[in-house]
């Protein structure tokens, strides 16, 4: 419907912020602690200028590329998150816009729905685990992603459990049972629209986690995963070796931003590394992934795909991204964005919005294709890269 279209993510942020229950909303915004992170992912990218051509510009542009052995129209894909309660077809519906705009979809481990639905509308998944339970667990949970036919898998490790936000976090119950739904009733009845979705579903948003279920067995709730997960012994860089080679195929860690980490990522056999600080949700004081960027391909670049996510909204954040040596980027926010504005099609859009700022920015700067992008095309400020552990 043509008034629900919306022309840029900012616009679709509010329309989530004003769609949305107050919780639900507070629970994507995230961050940690004092939100320095999740600000500075955001800062970097406008501090970043480019240099404009006027004339001789290309007059088609290319930006299909591969990551992890998948075909993807262009550089970006969908990054993993664990949100319940924006919409009820949650994933499927997040999958099924990927797919339609021909790109992958990384499928969390707290996500909403079945791995099997998701992979029966989008056969690019890319399952992300958590290093959870013990080893014969994590195996039961690869067995499991490979027979539904997931192409790799997303290892997230930049995790600390720290816990507490200056802005306050919102209340999440165990379970949707009567007593949350009282609670909830005021929030859900101030967001008719968003209530409505479930209404009509009959659905009720269960807040377990069907892909942390050993098979045969009920799904934990959120918080019966995420207590799973908290007392699993961290793991070593063997222990992440181990796991590589269990799957023996495409493998990607997530939540890179230290040089001496790269190098061991490589080491321990991954095909894939996502520089990032977890969208500024984890240890406060991260620098933005795209500062730290370009001393990680400089160390890694020519032996493993360099990912980046954390701050993308619009396309030319993405050729930036491109141009400083990634090879794709993910997105979180920006598409959780457009599934609470208008579901499948809010995620289309936000997928159609950054493929329009891609083709805008490289026209504008003058190249034809992701492979002519070249550092010198940004225009960073003194003093705007920082290099971890080199
Ligand atoms: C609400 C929310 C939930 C998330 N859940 C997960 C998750 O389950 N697994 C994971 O690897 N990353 C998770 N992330 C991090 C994203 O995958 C991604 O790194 C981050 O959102 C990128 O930053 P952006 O939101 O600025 O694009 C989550 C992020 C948000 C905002």
């Amino acid at each position: 419907m043509a008034d629900k279209w919306f022309e840029s993510v900012a616009v679709a942020q509010r329309r989530a912020e004003k769609r949305l229950p107050k919780s639900v909303y507070a629970a994507l915004i995230a961050g940690a602690e004092k939100g320095v992170s999740l600000a500075d992912n955001l800062s970097a990218f406008a501090e970043l200028g480019l240099s404009p051509h006027i004339a001789d510009l290309p007059r088609e542009r290319h930006f299909a590329t591969t990551v992890m052995g998948q075909d993807l129209s262009m550089p970006v894909f969908i990054s993993p998150t664990g949100v319940q309660a924006v919409h009820p077809d949650g994933e499927v519906a997040v999958a099924r816009a990927a797919a339609n705009r021909g790109v992958p979809i990384g499928l969390s481990s707290f996500a909403s729905k079945p791995i099997e639905e998701v992979t029966a509308v989008n056969s690019q998944v890319f399952f992300q685990m958590y290093w959870s339970g013990d080893r014969d667990t994590m195996v039961q949970r690869l067995d499991r992603a490979r027979a539904a036919g997931a192409k790799g898998i997303i290892l997230t490790l930049d995790w600390s459990f720290s816990n507490g936000r200056d802005w306050g976090s919102p209340w999440i119950p165990e379970k949707m049972d009567l007593k949350a739904m009282i609670k909830l009733a005021p929030e859900a009845l101030s967001r008719p629209r968003w209530f409505w979705e479930f209404i009509k579903r009959a659905h009720i948003p269960p807040l377990h986690t069907p892909n942390m279920a050993l098979p045969g067995t009920t799904p934990p709730t959120f918080f019966g995963a995420y207590y799973e997960w908290m007392q699993s012994p961290l793991p070593t860089w063997d222990d992440i070796a181990w796991l590589i080679g269990e799957w023996n195929g495409q493998f990607l860690v997530k939540g890179v931003s230290r040089v001496d980490d790269a190098h061991r990522v490589v080491a321990a056999g991954a095909t894939a590394l996502s520089v990032s600080n977890h969208g500024g949700n984890n240890l406060d004081g991260t620098p933005a992934s795209i500062r730290v960027l370009p001393s990680i391909v400089a160390a890694v670049g020519d032996d493993i795909e360099i990912i980046l996510d954390g701050g993308i909204r619009r396309g030319s954040d993405v050729v930036k991204a491109v141009a400083l040596g990634a090879r794709a980027v993910m997105i979180g926010r920006a598409y959780l964005w457009g599934l609470a504005a208008n579901g499948q099609a809010g995620v289309e859009n936000v997928l159609d919005v950054l493929r329009g700022g891609i083709d805008a920015t490289m026209t504008g700067i003058g190249r034809a294709s992701l492979a002519d992008l070249e550092p010198s095309d940004v225009i960073a400020p003194e003093g705007f890269f920082r290099t971890l552990g080199a």
